[in-house]
C-alpha cells in the first residue's frame, strides 16, 4: 500500500472508533488538542471531548469513564507521547488509545481540503511521528518589523537596522529548497510581528500548498487583529493561532480571539507573562563543552529551528548572533548556496549548538514579569 492508502485506511477505521466513543479524551493540553477541539466536531464526533493534561482534566472537567472512552494522545514528540501511553494506561484502562497524525490527515484532505498533493502530504505524515525523519519545528522569521520591543526579545529583530518583510517568492523559493530535504512537522510563520506582512495571506496559502509542511501554526502578539484575507487563507488551510500573552500589551486579544472564533479559527493562548527569560549579554563565557552541552539540554529555547533571510539556525539566540555579526561555527545552513541533506542535519540536530551556548548566561534569569516589557 502507499502512504496515502496507509493513511486513508487507517483514518477509516480510527474516525469510526472515535465517531462511536461516548466521550473522547484529548491527553496533553498542546496545539494539537486545539486543533482537535474544533477538528473533531467538524468530522462529525457528537461525542463531549475532555482534554486531559498533568494527571487532571483541564477546567473542572470530569469523565464517567464508565462509558466507551476513547483517548488521542496529543504529545508533538515521540518520547513524551511513549510516557503518555504509560501514563495513559494507568488513568484510563481499557479505553482505545490512538495517536494524532492519522486523523489529522483525515481532517485536512477531508474538512479543510488543503490545497496540496495528498499523496505527498500522507509520505510528510508518515515520517511525522518520530521526529528524527523531519524538522519538528520551523520557526520562520517573515518580518523583522514588530508592534513591541519587548526586553530580550530573543529573536534579536531589535539588532535589525532596517526592519522589513521577507519577499514572498523568496521565502517560498528558500522553503522549498528545506522541504525537499526535508519536511517539517511544524511550521510557525512569525517574525517579529507577522501580522504587519504585506502579503501574509499569499504566504499561508503556499504554504498550504507544500506537502512538505505537515501543521501550520501563525505566533502573534495579540495587539493586531488579523484581516479577513489572512483568516480566510488561514481557515482555507488548516492553520492555527499561537496568541501570546502580554497581559496589557496584548491590547486587542479580545477582538483578535473573536474574529477567529467568527472564522472558526483554532486558537490558543500561549501564557508568556511569568516565563521570561533573559540570556544575558552576547559574549563567550568560556565555559567547557560539557557544561555548554549541559546549557543546551536544559534550555528553553532549545527545540525550535529558526528559519530568517536564507539561514537555518539552531535556536533563536542563534539567529540574534547571527544578526549581530558574531561567530556562529558551523549551526547555520545557508538556503541560497548549496547545501546538502547533512548540513541541515546536523543543524536540525543541534551537534553545534553547545558552542552557540557559551553566548548565553548559565543559569538565565527569570525576569520579573513588570520589567519584562517595554512600550
Ligand atoms: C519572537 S516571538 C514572535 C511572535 C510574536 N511577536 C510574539 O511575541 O508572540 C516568538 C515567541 O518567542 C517568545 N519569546 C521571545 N523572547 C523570549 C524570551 N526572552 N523569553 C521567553 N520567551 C520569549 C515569545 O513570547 C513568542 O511566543
Ligand atoms: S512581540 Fe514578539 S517579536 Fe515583538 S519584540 Fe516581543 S517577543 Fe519579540
Ligand atoms: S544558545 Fe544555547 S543556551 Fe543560548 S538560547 Fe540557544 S540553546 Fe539556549
Amino acid at each position: 500500500m502507499t502512504p496515502y492508502e496507509i493513511l486513508n485506511h487507517e483514518f477509516d477505521s480510527q474516525i469510526e472508533s472515535v465517531k462511536s466513543a461516548d466521550e473522547v479524551i484529548l491527553y496533553g493540553k498542546t496545539e494539537i488538542a486545539t486543533i482537535f477541539l474544533r477538528a473533531l466536531p467538524s468530522l462529525g464526533v457528537k461525542a463531549p471531548i475532555l482534554v486531559f493534561d498533568n494527571g487532571d482534566f483541564v477546567n473542572g472537567q470530569s469523565s464517567s469513564l464508565t462509558l466507551k472512552c476513547v483517548v488521542i494522545l496529543c504529545g508533538k514528540r515521540k518520547y513524551t507521547r511513549e510516557c503518555m501511553m504509560v501514563s495513559c494506561n494507568e488513568y484510563f484502562n481499557g479505553c482505545e488509545i490512538l495517536g494524532w497524525h492519522t486523523l489529522y490527515f483525515g481532517y485536512i484532505t477531508s474538512v479543510i481540503r488543503r490545497r496540496c498533493d495528498y499523496r505527498l502530504l500522507a509520505e510528510t505524515i508518515l515520517k511525522m511521528p518520530d521526529e528524527q525523519n523531519t524538522i519538528e519545528s520551523l520557526c520562520c522569521i517573515l518580518t523583522t518589523k514588530c508592534t513591541l520591543s519587548c526586553v530580550d526579545c530573543d529573536m534579536g529583530c531589535v539588532f535589525v537596522k532596517k526592519p522589513a518583510d521577507e519577499p514572498v517568492d523568496l521565502f517560498n523559493k528558500r522553503l522549498n529548497k528545506i522541504t525537499a530535504f526535508k519536511p517539517v512537522s511544524i511550521i510557525v510563520l512569525q517574525g517579529g510581528e507577522v501580522l504587519l506582512h504585506k502579503q501574509f495571506p499569499q504566504i499561508i496559502y503556499d504554504c498550504a500548498k507544500n506537502p512538505g509542511i505537515g501543521v501550520i501554526t501563525i505566533a502573534t502578539n495579540g495587539t493586531l487583529i488579523p484581516s479577513d484575507e489572512v483568516c480566510l487563507a488561514a481557515k482555507a488551510s488548516g492553520v492555527m493561532f499561537r496568541i501570546s500573552d502580554y497581559g496589557e500589551l496584548s491590547v486587542n486579544y479580545e477582538r483578535l480571539v473573536e474574529r477567529l472564533n467568527e472564522y472558526d479559527i483554532p486558537w490558543e493562548w500561549y501564557p508568556r507573562a511569568e516565563v521570561w527569560f533573559t540570556q544575558g549579554e552576547m559574549f563567550l563565557h568560556g565555559r567547557d563543552e560539557k557544561t555548554n552541552r549541559e546549557c543546551a539540554a536544559r534550555c528553553f529555547f532549545n527545540g525550535n529551528t529558526v528559519f530568517f533571510d536564507g539561514k537555518v539556525v539552531p535556536c533563536d539566540r542563534t539567529c540574534t548572533a547571527l544578526i549581530m555579526g558574531k561567530n556562529v561555527y558551523s549551526n547555520a545552513v545557508d538556503v541560497d548556496n548549496d547545501f546538502k541533506k547533512i548540513d541541515i542535519d546536523s543543524v536540525n540536530n543541534r551537534e553545534n549548538l553547545w558552542q552557540m551556548c557559551d553566548y548565553c548566561d548559565y543559569p538565565m534569569t527569570i525576569v520579573e514579569p513588570a520589567m519584562q516589557l517595554i512600550k
